[in-house]
C-alpha cells in the first residue's frame, strides 16, 4: 500500500519564511507636528525623508507630499503626510487599532506618562484627539498598562510585563 502524503505533510516541508516587524506607517496632515512629537515624547530620531514617489506610491496614497522616517531602536515609524481630515477613533474603521511598547519596569510608565502630559501642556502641539491617557491599569498577573493617543488620534499602548511572562 503506498502513502500518499497530505497536503500538509507537502506543507510543512516547503520553508516557510520569518517575516520580522519593519516599521509602523502612520499618516498624518501634519508632518511637522509628528515629527517634533515623535522625537519629544518618544525620543525618536530623524532618519531620512523622502518628498519624490513611485507611481505606485501616488496610486496607494493618493496626495503623499512627504515621508520621514524616525527611529527609536529597533522600532520605525514611517510618518506619512498627506493630507486627509482628522481621524476619529470613536469610529469603526478598518486600520490597526493601536500598538504597544514594553518598558523594563513598571516606574517607566509613570515616567511616559508624566512626560506625555508635559508635552501636551506645553501647547507645542495639535492634538486630533483632546483626552488625557487612562490610569495605570494592573490585571490580574501583574501586567501593568496605560492607553493614550498620539498627535493624530493614532492609540499607543504602553505596558510592564514582569519577568517569567511574555
Ligand atoms: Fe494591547
Amino acid at each position: 500500500m503506498s502513502e500518499t502524503p497530505s497536503a500538509v505533510t507537502v506543507a510543512a516541508q516547503v520553508r516557510v519564511p520569518r517575516p520580522r516587524f519593519h516599521h509602523v506607517g502612520v499618516q498624518t496632515n501634519d508632518l511637522e507636528n509628528s515629527v517634533r512629537w515623535y522625537g519629544d515624547f518618544l525620543g525618536c530620531r530623524r532618519a531620512w525623508s523622502l518628498d519624490k514617489f513611485s507611481e505606485l506610491t501616488h496610486s496607494r496614497l493618493p496626495g503623499i507630499r512627504e515621508l520621514t522616517e524616525m527611529v527609536l531602536g529597533d522600532v520605525r515609524f514611517h510618518l506619512l503626510g498627506r493630507a486627509g481630515r482628522k481621524s476619529e477613533p470613536t469610529e469603526s474603521a478598518v486600520q490597526f487599532q493601536h500598538f504597544c511598547f514594553s518598558v523594563s519596569a513598571p516606574e517607566d510608565l509613570v515616567l511616559l506618562r508624566r512626560r506625555w502630559t508635559e508635552l501636551y501642556e506645553s501647547g507645542r502641539y495639535t492634538f486630533a484627539i483632546d483626552e488625557q491617557p487612562t490610569d495605570i491599569v494592573t490585571d490580574d498577573d501583574g501586567v501593568q498598562s496605560f492607553y493614550t493617543y498620539d498627535v493624530n488620534g493614532l492609540e499607543f499602548e504602553f505596558t510592564f510585563v514582569p519577568d517569567g511572562q511574555s
